[in-house]
């Protein structure tokens, strides 16, 4: 799907898990000058704030409980079709907490968008806050990348990179990481919305030229330059 110049906004369907701010950047934007559309907000845990902010927004809301379910595979059975329902060009998911199945990322072959809290190939799963802290780290951030098989490990398009300050817990550090997710979610979706980013033959292309390493935004200087 990604290889075609979008000559209408991309209609996205968004999955989450909770609070869904990055949500709420994408439905901000969609509302201001980012040629996206969001046909639907799914989420796996019935309380989660994100629906909410959709339901404000006027968009529409499905919750599939994944504690209701037998396996996996059920889950997503029912996840797939929801999503097919609403006919979206990219699933984007946005803080959703479910390991997909192999057989759900096959059917949507470059198209399913993560975002991921950490500086990939660095702490895939969980926790990505702390491990950065308890390894000393200097620099810490978030990824944008293609959802493949592999737990964060599809190809990764734009990182934002936060330095570790010496008094940062989890918790402050959590904070800084996510206004920077904020932006690059949303400049990832812009290339994607413009027909300048692709991803075809296992190779990423930004501007008709192949994206050997993700573009990197250091938060120091996010605020100063704005991404291209
Ligand atoms: C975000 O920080 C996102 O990177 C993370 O969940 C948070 C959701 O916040 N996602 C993952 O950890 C996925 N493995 P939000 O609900 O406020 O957007």
């Amino acid at each position: 799907m990604a290889q075609e110049t979008h000559l209408r906004p991309l209609r996205l369907v968004v999955v989450i898990s909770g609070n869904g701010s990055n949500l709420q950047t994408i439905i901000d934007a969609s509302q201001s000058d980012l040629a996206v559309e969001i046909s639907a907000v799914i989420s796996n845990r019935p309380q989660a704030y994100g629906l909410q902010r959709a339901e404000n927004a006027n968009i529409t809301t499905h919750t599939l409980d994944h504690t209701k379910f037998s396996s996996r595979e059920a889950f997503d059975t029912e996840l797939k079709q929801i999503i097919d329902g609403h006919a979206p060009d990219l699933i984007v998911l946005a803080g959703f907490m479910r390991v997909l199945s192999n057989a759900f990322v096959h059917e949507y072959p470059g198209q399913i968008l993560n975002i991921h809290p950490s500086l990939l190939p660095k702490y895939r799963g969980l926790n990505t806050h702390a491990k950065a802290i308890a390894a000393k780290d200097k620099y810490h951030g978030a990824s944008v990348h293609f959802v493949t098989e592999t737990l964060d490990g599809g190809p990764v398009i734009v990182q934002a990179r936060v330095p570790i300050l010496n008094d940062d817990n989890e918790e402050s550090l959590a904070k800084r990481v996510q206004e920077q997710e904020h932006k690059i979610y949303i400049e990832a979706l812009r290339w994607l919305s413009e027909g300048r980013l692709h991803w075809h033959d296992d190779a990423l292309i930004l501007d008709d030229q192949p994206l050997l390493q993700p573009i990197v935004i250091n938060s120091e200087e996010a605020n100063e330059a704005k991404i291209v």
